[in-house]
């Protein structure tokens, strides 16, 4: 927290802000700026940029009170100052009818506080009240201090010019001469325009059904999004969406949208309040919270970011996607498209040895893979799950001289290497856990629930830090080693940390995840060539904040490639193709059952980073023939697919017998469409498939990577006519799919 004293205010000060550095695939993207001014008169602080503007203001009470969130206003609109709403009777008085913008919980607040704690002496009433602000940067800090004790709040507000994504959060300082508990600490509340009538989208999920899209109406009362354990969680993922009226349309529409970026235990509150007004408040999970702030102490909460569209939900995730490859990914401004990769564990699980992945990678290099990735089963006394976890020496029986020989064969092969771990786990049979039973996260005398015979490490602790840097710091010196799958299998249970004082046991829920983002920090800096997957059984741990040290994710252990169709779909209203894995496996499914044909498997998983998982020992030469043939027409696709504008066609939602999905280059050049048939019933045709997002005027030639025309189409044609006119796939039958390409033969991009 920066240490500023209370300035006079200036006049009105301009800041400009530069543009942030994009990718060449953004070339495209116009210049953009973002201003953040304040109005020294009426004392409103407003940040623009993109098509966005944010206001809020200091009110007559000295509170910061919000102003408005939504489309770009004219620069020279000047917003009424903040003024403070009335009582609604002796009921609800004015500190709970006025919305602000981070609201201590104090002084008769009924709604969602930002911050709630107890002083030693019992108080628990906090009242926070402008003290100042500074801009650096791209960047608005706005200092707050309780009425009377030196409990002081710094909210920052940073505002990304290509897309108006405002990334905000809170470092909440102790200054008082004791410690204070805070019960709850959210980086920023969000408040809507007043409106009756919105619709609001959140994911939810278990293990192998991750990111299903759901749909409510918002009324009055709470809707409560969150994990408490530990992590992310399959069950719901830390991002909403809010659309005016009933919502639903790709295209159009008002939309508010966030995520916040953090991977232990979080919660985002949906609040419509007794005078309707709708707020979305999120950060640490309050609950079993109680975090110890020491006498001069700080504790950052993670960043909520938000963002607007007036076009609708497809925009709204089409901005996410540009913010998470421009701004959040390790690699951002310009990551590399992910390579095809190869991984063991469907093949293989844990029966690994030097011949067998030889046999595995041969097969894999003559089919056009990049990467080949050995999975679980290759360290300590790794059998089955019930040993190894935290033993992480070559083990010896499988591999009789180490990993050199495999990974040079690997090499030879023209791939790269990639290896699993899961690196803050412990089977209670591994020599660690014999060594160090008081590492894991437990209470003192009580049983310690195992999850697939595993416990968890308590990463919060300065020793398992190191343990944990150390090794995978010594594996990655030791191996030529380009990847890492980092699993994490499992979530808390009796979350103790008796190491540590009573009082400050409940910093593991900040300090674990702290101490995670340090080491991927520090191990990404030492071995700066090293990619790293982010996986928790599937999608237990997709956020942005695991997004910014993890190069990609594993969004489902489900790999059945229609299961997967909704499993994506919900997936990319939150998060970047360019980050999501998707391999194809063997038929019938493990999880399912289900039958399908390898190319229907390959188009599914052709939609993001593509994979292959099945056991090639088993393929025949007709398999072969066409992974190979579909792996080469995907790399010459994959950079629109994965860095490009998604527009989803047709939603898989719902019981929908179809999907489509469609990419289109940033340079509008090249389109590519992905189209599903689920079952044929009573004779329907296929939808008439028209595409988005082309130039209109330009001339786009029409190649299929799989399947034919129904009805005859031109061999090129306008965009305006592939916009309008449309194609018409030829599908029927069940688990059906075709992929076409789009490709501008004349016009701008050429
Ligand atoms: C988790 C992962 C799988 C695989 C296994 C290995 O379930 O999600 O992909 O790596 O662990 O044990």
């Amino acid at each position: 927290m920066r240490t500023q004293k209370l300035r006079a205010l200036a006049a009105v000060a301009v800041f400009a802000v530069s543009l942030f550095a994009t990718s060449a695939a953004y070339a495209a993207v116009e210049a953009a700026k973002a201003s953040i001014t304040f109005d020294a008169q009426s004392k409103v602080f407003r940040l623009d940029a993109a098509g966005v503007s944010y206001a809020f203001g200091i009110n007559d009470r000295n509170e910061l009170q919000p102003l408005y969130w939504g489309a770009r206003l004219a620069a020279s609109d000047a917003l009424p100052p903040a003024h403070t709403f009335p009582d609604h009777a002796s009921f609800d008085l004015t500190q709970t009818t006025t919305p602000q913008e981070f609201a201590g919980w104090g002084a008769g607040l009924y709604v969602e506080p930002a911050l709630k704690l107890t002083f030693p002496d019992g108080n628990r009433d906090l009242v926070l009240h402008y003290v100042s602000h500074q801009t650096t940067g791209n960047a608005l800090i706005v200092s707050m201090k309780d009425v009377q004790r030196d409990i002081l709040v710094a909210l920052k507000y940073e505002i990304d010019p290509a897309t108006g994504i405002l990334g905000r959060s809170a470092v909440i300082e102790n200054r008082t001469k004791d410690a204070v508990v805070l019960e709850q600490a959210a980086a920023a509340t969000w408040t809507l325009p007043s409106d009756k009538n919105y619709t609001l989208f959140y994911l939810t999920g278990r293990w192998a059904g991750e990111t299903q899209l759901q749909r409510e109406a918002i009324h009055e009362g709470a809707r409560v999004l969150e994990s408490r354990r530990g992590s992310t969680g399959h069950q719901n993922n830390p991002w909403f969406a809010i659309e005016r009226g009933v919502g639903g349309d790709e295209d159009s529409g008002d939309v508010w949208f966030g995520a916040l970026a953090w991977s232990g235990s979080w919660r985002i509150t949906v609040e419509e309040d007794q005078l309707e007004r709708v707020k979305v408040t999120g950060g640490f999970n309050p609950f079993d919270f109680g975090y110890t702030l020491a006498a001069g102490a700080q504790l950052a909460t993670p960043v909520f970011y938000g963002g607007y569209t007036h076009e609708g939900m497809g925009e709204a995730s089409r901005i996410l996607h540009r913010f998470e490859l421009t701004t959040i990914l390790p690699q951002a401004p310009a990551p590399k498209p992910r390579p095809v990769i190869y991984n063991s564990w469907e093949a293989t699980e844990m029966n690994v040895d030097e011949p067998g992945q030889v046999a595995l990678a041969e097969k894999a290099a003559s089919i056009g893979v990049e990467r080949f990735v050995m999975d679980d089963g290759w360290f300590g006394q790794r059998k089955t799950d019930h040993a190894g976890l935290g033993d992480w020496y070559v083990n010896p029986d499988k591999f009789p001289h180490g990993l050199k020989p495999l990974i040079d064969k690997v090499h030879g092969l023209g791939m790269d290497f990639g290896l699993w771990v899961e690196p803050e786990m412990v089977n209670p049979d591994s020599d660690l856990y014999r060594k160090h039973p008081d590492w894991v996260i437990h209470f003192t005398g009580r049983p310690r629930t195992e999850g697939r015979t595993q416990m968890v490490l308590n990463l919060a602790r300065p020793d398992v830090r190191e343990y944990v840097l150390g090794f995978l710091d010594k594996l990655l010196s030791e191996n030529q080693i380009a990847f890492l799958k980092w699993d994490y299998n499992r979530n808390w249970s009796e979350p103790g940390w008796p190491a540590v004082g009573n009082a400050e046991q409940k910093q593991l829920y900040v300090k674990y995840t702290q101490n995670l983002y340090g080491i991927l920090a520090e191990l990404r800096a030492k071995h700066p060539g090293v990619e790293i997957e982010s996986c928790s059984g599937g999608g237990g741990r997709v956020d942005l904040g695991i997004l910014h040290y993890t190069d990609e994710v594993w969004p489902s252990d489900n790999t059945d490639p229609f299961d997967r169709l909704s499993i994506q779909n919900g997936y990319t209203y939150a998060y970047t193709p360019g980050a999501m894995m998707a391999w194809v496996t063997d038929s019938p499914n493990w999880a399912n059952r289900r039958t399908t044909s390898l190319e229907y498997r390959m188009l599914s998983s052709m939609q993001g980073g593509l994979g292959i998982g099945a056991n090639l020992n088993k393929w025949q030469a007709e398999d072969f023939a066409t992974a190979k043939r579909l792996i080469a027409a995907y790399k010459s696709v994959r950079e629109t697919v994965q860095h490009g504008s998604l527009y989803r066609l047709i939603s898989p939602v719902g019981g929908s017998e179809q999907s489509v999905t469609e990419s289109v280059s940033p340079d509008k050049s090249q389109a590519v469409v992905f189209a599903f048939l689920h079952s044929s019933s009573l004779l329907y045709p296929y939808p008439t498939i028209r595409l988005r997002g082309l130039d209109a005027a330009a001339e786009y030639r029409l190649d299929w990577i799989e399947g034919k025309a129904a009805q005859p189409v031109p061999a090129s044609a306008s965009g305006a006519f592939w916009m309008s006119h449309g194609v018409d796939a030829l599908l029927f039958g069940d688990f059906q799919a075709a992929g076409f390409t789009l490709t501008q033969v004349s016009g701008k991009g050429k």
